[in-house]
């Protein structure tokens, strides 16, 4: 992609509206802009880096074998009413009448709307274990959005849900939506920690919220430090679960809601108390038959008797990671992208645009690494070099390639490491292998 002819409006100033980090880098790399309080439009950058973290999330739900749908994002008031929860939830639904009158709202959970469609269509234990997830547009009218896309009114959101027999098989589903969770954000650079969370009045152990550290998050998390180092397995969804389920639940780890500072004491060494400050990504939770009960979600069981299913539900901030992950990855220059979700890999810099050599060496480069795959962004623009390197450092891609009208000369790039800052200068055959993979930390 040619800077020149894409739309990357950065900005040299701190807008005085964002109050944190990730916020002021977002509006700065030309990432978002807000169209109203708590709702943002995404512009290309942004957008690219949102893709990316949906599409790990996508690849590892299938991989756990949930299956994809897509409900709309406005329902209707009829199945909350028949759930309890559409006088319960109160003003953070934003409630619509269309021109028959009708009750709508937008969707802010989907619970109703599919175990709905649950019910409808599946009758025998047979059709089970079932798990059914979308990539939706949420909308909660929260009193104090802020911090950008990280407490939004809009936001984009993974939810599953899963439907099963009985509280063992249920038990199995939470399990294997817990190993793709921490297979998924891992693979965006972040180390999300399991914490045990408020299951309400359905009790049990089964609702953990993940938790990035960071000094912005909302949440005060206390924890085992180890936690930290535990290793991310290979996951085998047909194998037993409990063993890596175990070992990231050996450990205390809670958030203010549930921490319990007498426990922390018993059961945390002095040296491994780790109180930080976290920003939830993810929520899982079992709820049993809250709403299969009430709004009749039965399937017949083996003993051809009714019993209604067992489910849980499976959440991930899809948009507030993006805000997360430069909450979690960045220096006082800028953003600096994991390789698995940098909206691009490259930032190809030509310092004398029109210069004859710059321009030939600066097109092989881009040629060359598009041909392996990769992400090039290619700033041809007529401008400054200074500012060509901040809005680079700025905008956080791995790597970047420089060329100017001596390197050009000689046939040198200059690759830089975003990360490390380390620079070397490398003939283009060099720079096309050393740009072909991510850099190392
Ligand atoms: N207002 C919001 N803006 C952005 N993301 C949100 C917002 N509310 C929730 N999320 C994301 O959606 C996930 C699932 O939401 P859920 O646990 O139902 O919300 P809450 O924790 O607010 O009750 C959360 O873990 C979080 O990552
Ligand atoms: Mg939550």
């Amino acid at each position: 992609m040619r800077l020149s002819e894409y739309f990357l409006p950065t900005l040299k100033e701190n807008p005085s509206e964002a109050q944190i980090v990730s916020h002021r880098l977002m509006l700065r790399a030309g990432m978002v802009r807000q169209s109203a309080a708590g709702i943002y439009s995404g512009l290309p950058m942004g957008l690219r880096v949102l893709r990316k973290i949906e599409r790990i999330v996508r690849e590892e739900q299938d991989r756990a074998g949930a299956i994809e749908v897509l409900m709309p994002t406005l329902q209707p008031a009829e199945i909350w009413r028949e759930s309890g929860r559409y006088e319960d939830y109160g003003k953070e639904m934003l409630r619509i009448t269309d021109r028959h009158e009708r009750d709508l709202l937008y969707g802010p959970t989907n619970e109703e709307l599919i175990t709905q469609i649950f019910r409808d269509n599946v009758r025998s234990y047979r059709d089970l274990p079932k798990n059914l997830y979308h990539i939706q547009w949420k909308f909660r009218d929260e009193i104090r959005p802020r911090f950008g896309v990280m407490r939004g009114r809009e936001f984009l959101m993974k939810d599953a849900y899963s439907f099963d027999i009985d509280e063992a098989s249920a038990r199995r589903a939470y399990q294997k939506m817990f190993v793709a969770y921490l297979r998924s954000f891992r693979r965006m650079g972040l180390k999300a920690l399991p914490m045990a969370a408020d299951t309400g009045p359905i009790g049990g152990d089964l609702s953990h919220e993940f938790i990035i550290l960071a000094e912005t998050g909302e949440s005060e998390v206390f924890c085992h430090a180890d936690i930290l180092d535990l290793p991310v397995p290979e996951a085998d969804y047909e194998g037993d679960l409990s063993p890596v389920i175990d070992a990231f639940t050996q450990y205390y780890a809670r958030t203010d809601e549930m921490h319990d500072g007498d426990e922390f004491a018993a059961n945390v060494p002095g040296d491994k108390q780790l109180t930080a400050r976290g920003i939830e990504v993810g929520h899982i939770f079992y709820f049993g038959q809250k709403y299969s009960e009430p709004m009749k979600a039965m399937v017949t069981g083996p003993d051809g008797k009714d019993v209604a299913v067992h489910s849980g539900s499976y959440g991930i901030g899809v948009s507030r990671l993006v805000g997360g992950i430069v909450e979690a990855s960045h220096d006082d220059d800028g953003i600096i992208w994991p390789w698995a979700v940098a909206p691009f890999h490259i930032g190809l810099v030509n310092l004398k645009t029109g210069h004859e050599g710059c321009d030939a060496l600066c097109e092989k480069l881009h040629d060359a690494l598009t041909q392996n795959g990769l992400d090039v962004l290619y700033d041809d623009r007529d401008e400054r070099a200074g500012t060509k390197f901040s809005d680079m450092d700025l905008i956080g891609l791995p790597w970047q390639a420089v060329i100017g009208p001596r390197g050009a000369d000689k046939g040198e790039v200059e690759v830089k490491n975003r990360a490390t800052g380390e620079k070397q200068v490398l003939a283009l055959d060099a720079a096309v292998a050393l740009l072909s993979a991510p850099p190392e930390k």
